[in-house]
């Protein structure tokens, strides 16, 4: 089977060329993009989280399976990254995009849960993972990537990455099942 995706948002092809102009090489690939897209389309109506806008590769697959009444917040702390995010995608009624720290923003959230939750940097992830998976609704899904070693991994990164996994897979609140595929996800779904 080639599982190489054949449906590309359309949004795509300019947000890759401008990212690769500013020299962001930190995209979600394309297999777990086409994941996003799906697990986007299980959900109509439904409200979506991405922490890491990147250059908004992954919110343009988020986008391209959500319904028109779905929404995505997408959180970036650098704002220069997420510009080009803007430029192509805030065009988009069912995006929010916020410029800033994805930690404080956990911390500062008070709003309705989550059904989908795609915590693709370090806070959610590495940091704040409890304050993340709070704010998943139940039912919903957490999904994390790059947890297959990767070129440029911090020093201990590995270690991190193990205990990560080991807490996510203990948590009494998640079920969750590993892929070993496109860059190493993890997906967990709320049960309680
Ligand atoms: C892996 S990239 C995101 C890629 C994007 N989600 C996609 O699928 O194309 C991680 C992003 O997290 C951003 N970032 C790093 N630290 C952050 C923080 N503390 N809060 C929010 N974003 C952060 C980086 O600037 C980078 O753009």
């Amino acid at each position: 089977m080639d599982d190489t995706p054949n449906q590309l948002p359309s949004t795509l092809p300019a947000l890759r060329a401008k990212a690769a102009d500013a020299g962001f090489a930190m995209s979600c690939e394309d297999r777990t993009g086409n994941l996003l897209t799906v697990l986007a389309a299980a959900r109509p109506g439904g409200r979506i989280l991405e922490l890491g806008t990147g250059a908004g590769e992954g919110a343009a697959w988020l986008l391209s399976g959500m319904d028109p009444t779905s929404r995505l917040t997408t959180v970036e702390l650098d704002a220069e990254v997420q510009a080009i995010a803007r430029e192509e995608l805030g065009g988009d009624p069912r995006v929010t995009f916020v410029a800033g720290d994805g930690g404080a923003w956990l911390e500062e959230y008070d709003g309705p849960p989550f059904d989908l939750v795609f915590a693709d940097t370090w806070p959610g992830k590495f940091t704040h993972l409890d304050r993340a998976l709070e704010l998943v609704a139940p039912g919903g899904t957490y999904l994390i990537d790059d947890l297959l070693p990767q070129p440029g991994w911090p020093q201990d990164h590995t270690t991190s990455v193990e205990h990560l996994l080991i807490e996510l897979d203990a948590h009494k609140d998640f079920r969750c099942v590993r892929l070993a595929w496109a860059s190493g996800l993890l997906m967990a779904v709320r049960t309680a």
